[in-house]
């Protein structure tokens, strides 16, 4: 299966879950930098990369990849949040940008993948509106730094992800427990997107959502309601205010029943939000939903999968290749011709290097993208999270996601299986098939 000219075959990344060196070079402190989850590992050390950045600008060339998306740590750029550029911050990364060009790979740049400016969160973080004001301005000096070289931009990373478990679930940092500052949270990152978008002077930005698609347990009525509300939490939420300009009329009633008026959404707003040259999708399962009349915030419960007769990745997810090919024509049917680039796939495996399971994985993710993409859907680009093992949030380093294996005690970072596939499917651009497997 062959895809289009100028198809974007990359990996991803984002700056707190690879750098470490959290003090190097006038970088200051970010909301993660103390926060450790349920694993109680923190980003400290993660896979050095920030020492090591040249040392993995090779690892991507000989992995065939045409692009790289990664982010930017806000807090090694503006160490206080507002003002007060650093240096040292933006010299590393127009040194890596450089190094990724001069090998061909094109940089697809996240502004905001997690790690607010600790000086940001004390004057109230993503609940208060002023943070819009503070990442818009960093957004602009970004795209004057960079904007000569970097053509594709993601704003923001997940808000769902960021604002309800940061803020309203506490098993994200900043590790609030407030509903209310969530969807104000949710809301303000919403607003930022759209501020920035309009100030970026040439080029293309979209926001990245972790898109969950969603299918009734049963044809019953109430679980099919219980699907719908559960795509309205975790999908129409941020695709109808960014591709429409509204949010969804079902799910601001259930939200004001929740947590009262939505009064931090100002007049004009959704108007901005409404903005954007693409969708980044990040997609690693589907959910099946049954109804759970009286479950906190809605009452519905997603099925774990470990409870169905389904194929499961190492986390325990429901591997599901054909819901991503499903949500990508459904993304086509609801809002339209909007470009798309999967800007995050993949799944945990422990096995390395030989990890015929990711192989599979990825295979099959691709041919459903493949499949999309002959269905009528402008998909541009796909990125396989990730480029190598990393800091895996709350959940710390035990979770393998990478097409490279890292060994944290000596940072020896070697290519897996699947990383050697991918290599052959980039160089190709089409799907190929996978050499014969080896135990
Ligand atoms: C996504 C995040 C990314 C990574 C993957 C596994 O939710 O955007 O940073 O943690 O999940």
């Amino acid at each position: 299966m062959s895809f289009p000219g100028g198809f974007l075959w990359g990996v991803s990344t984002s700056a707190f879950q690879i750098e470490g060196s959290l003090e190097a070079d006038g970088r200051g402190p970010s909301i993660w930098d103390r926060f450790a989850g349920e694993s109680g590992d923190t980003g400290a050390t993660a896979c050095d990369h920030y020492r090591r950045w040249r040392e993995d600008v090779d690892l991507l060339a000989s992995l065939g990849v045409n692009a790289y998306r990664f982010s930017l740590a806000w807090p090694r750029l503006f160490p206080r949040g507002r003002g007060g550029v650093n240096p040292a911050g933006l010299e590393h990364y127009d040194r890596l940008i450089d190094a990724l060009l001069e090998r061909g790979i094109e940089p697809l740049v996240t502004l905001y993948h997690w790690d607010l400016p600790q000086a940001l969160q004390d004057r109230g973080g993503w609940p208060a509106r002023e943070t819009v004001d503070a990442f818009v301005e960093y957004a602009v000096q970004c795209f004057e730094a960079y904007g000569d070289r970097v053509r594709r931009w993601v704003t923001i990373n997940e808000p769902w992800v960021h604002g309800i478990l940061g803020h309203a679930t506490g098993e994200h940092a900043p590790g609030e427990r407030d509903r209310r500052g969530a969807v104000a949270a949710v809301h303000h990152m919403l607003l930022a997107h759209g501020r920035a978008v309009r100030e970026l002077p040439g080029g293309d930005a979209g926001i990245a959502f972790s898109l969950f698609p969603t299918y009734p347990a049963t044809e019953s009525d109430a679980d099919r309601q219980a699907a719908t509300i559960c795509d309205g939490y975790h999908n129409r939420w941020f695709l109808d205010p960014v591709l429409k300009g509204t949010y969804p009329d079902d799910m601001r009633a259930l939200w004001e029943e929740l947590i009262g008026p939505l009064d931090f959404v100002r007049d004009g707003d959704l108007a901005e939000i409404n903005a954007g040259a693409f969708v980044g999708v990040n997609y690693y399962s589907r959910g099946t939903i049954r109804a759970a009349p009286g479950k906190e915030p809605f009452p519905y419960e997603v099925i774990s999968a470990r409870e169905l007769d389904v194929p499961l990745t190492g986390g325990g997810y429901e591997i599901a290749p054909a819901a991503l090919a499903d949500l990508l024509r459904r993304l086509r049917r609801d809002y339209g011709d909007v470009p798309v680039y999967i800007t995050e796939n993949g799944a945990i495996f422990a096995e390395a290097p030989h990890d015929p399971a990711r192989v599979a994985f990825l295979r099959a993710h691709l041919e459903a993208v493949g499949e999309a993409i002959d269905g009528g859907v402008d998909v541009r680009g796909y990125f396989h999270w990730s480029l190598m093992d990393n800091f895996e949030w709350a959940l710390g380093y035990a979770p393998r996601f990478g097409l490279v294996h890292v060994d944290y005690a000596t940072q020896e970072r070697t290519v897996k299986d699947s990383g050697r596939y991918y290599a052959r499917v980039a160089r190709a651009n089409a799907v190929v098939e996978p050499e014969e497997v080896r135990v």
